[in-house]
């Protein structure tokens, strides 16, 4: 059997817990993965390296092509700069890739919810380009290139097309942001018309999109946005199937992947064995099936399979964390789903 080298971050807060956990689900599964550990964010710091995305974690990814991440922390207002977009912009990891799905015995309001969200991760307002103007006046600077937006619809399209998806909506505000926005729609719904003409496709605005979600969800399949849409539009759809806890995420590029949950490291309940650990499990699975499609290795989506089959019947039993109205800690948690496996 092969082995695949994975870079593990195990990032900052609740991230050691969950990516514990992970680590625990993966060894009783025989899952063929060797983990190489580095840091990144407060945790690099406390490592002793001298930033929080030390070059050594930057280029272990760019080796092994693959890590699994736990979310990192940053600061509000003054500080230190996003360690995840630093990292996504470095890696050019382009596309983020959200599924939102339905879990047996966790009860929301609305059942059979299966959609993907799918971010454009490189630019938009997460430029990070701010200017004081003058005082009391900032320019935040939104960055659209035309490359990038038909680069991430064409990504979409060919996604859709894999997974046998059959329609995409464009999220927008391109009634007021003209240009960016408008470049955006136009690039999606010219691979729409060149190169997808089978693939439904539509444009909403994103006001009016977000009451259609939260009223009916099944209303779309494919989500596709610029940056910061994407960004609040992934929590958005997380509250539809249990929250943060349950939503796994993948950060994709030509080259590498960085899979991590859309959560971030949770400090009001970091430390306590609280955390629910299954957005990163189920980021985890993300993981092994595209090593699978991408090494050829099916015994990687054979292990993903497994995993996956053993965190439903967990749930379906009624196991279940804090944040799902259960009573379980991670660690009881992780115990449940690897009894199952
Ligand atoms: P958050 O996602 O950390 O927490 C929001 C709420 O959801 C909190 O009440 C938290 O307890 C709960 N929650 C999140 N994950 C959970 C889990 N696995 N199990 C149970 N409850 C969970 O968002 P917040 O508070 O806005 O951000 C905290 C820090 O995380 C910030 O420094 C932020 O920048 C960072 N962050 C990092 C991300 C990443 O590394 N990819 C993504 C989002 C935020």
């Amino acid at each position: 059997m092969t082995t695949h080298k994975v870079v593990l971050i195990p990032g900052d807060g609740i991230g050691p817990e969950v990516s514990g956990a992970v680590k625990k689900v993966f060894a009783a599964a025989g899952a063929p993965v060797e983990w190489v550990l580095r840091y990144a964010g407060e945790a690099a710091l406390q490592s002793g390296a001298d930033d929080v995305l030390p070059e050594t974690t930057v280029a272990a990814v760019r080796e092994h092509g693959v890590a699994l991440k736990g979310p990192c922390s940053t600061p509000i207002g003054s500080g230190f700069r996003s360690v995840n977009v630093a990292l996504r912009k470095k890696l050019n990891l382009y596309a983020a890739v959200r599924p939102v799905r339905s879990l047996p015995g966790v009860k929301t309001r609305f059942e059979n919810v299966d959609l993907v969200v799918v971010r454009e991760n490189t630019e938009g307002l997460y430029s990070g380009i701010e200017n004081l103007i003058t005082e009391g006046v900032v320019a935040s600077l939104k960055v659209a290139t035309r490359t990038a937006c038909h680069r991430i619809a064409h990504w979409t399209f060919r996604y859709a097309t894999h997974r046998e998806r059959k329609k995409i909506s464009v999220l927008h505000k391109a009634n007021i942001m003209k240009m960016s926005d408008g470049m955006f729609i136009d690039e999606s719904r010219k691979v729409h018309e060149v190169d997808y003409p089978n693939i439904e496709y539509n444009e909403v605005i994103i006001d009016a999109a977000s009451m259609k979600i939260v009223q009916d969800p099944s209303q779309f399949d494919i989500i596709l946005c610029e940056n910061l849409y994407g960004d609040i539009v992934s929590d958005l759809c997380a509250g539809l199937v249990g929250g943060l806890g349950v939503t796994p995420g993948a950060n994709i590029g030509d080259e590498d992947a960085v899979f991590e949950a859309v959560h971030g490291s949770a400090p009001d309940i970091a430390g306590q064995d609280l955390a629910n650990p299954l957005a990163l499990l189920m980021s985890s699975t993300m993981m092994l099936n595209h090593l699978a499609d991408t090494r050829k290795d099916e015994a990687c989506r054979n292990v993903a399979t497994k995993i996956k089959r053993a965190y439903n019947k967990a749930l379906e039993e009624g196991h279940k964390t804090r944040d799902l109205g259960g009573e379980l800690l991670t660690s009881q948690f992780t115990q449940a789903v690897i009894e199952r496996l």
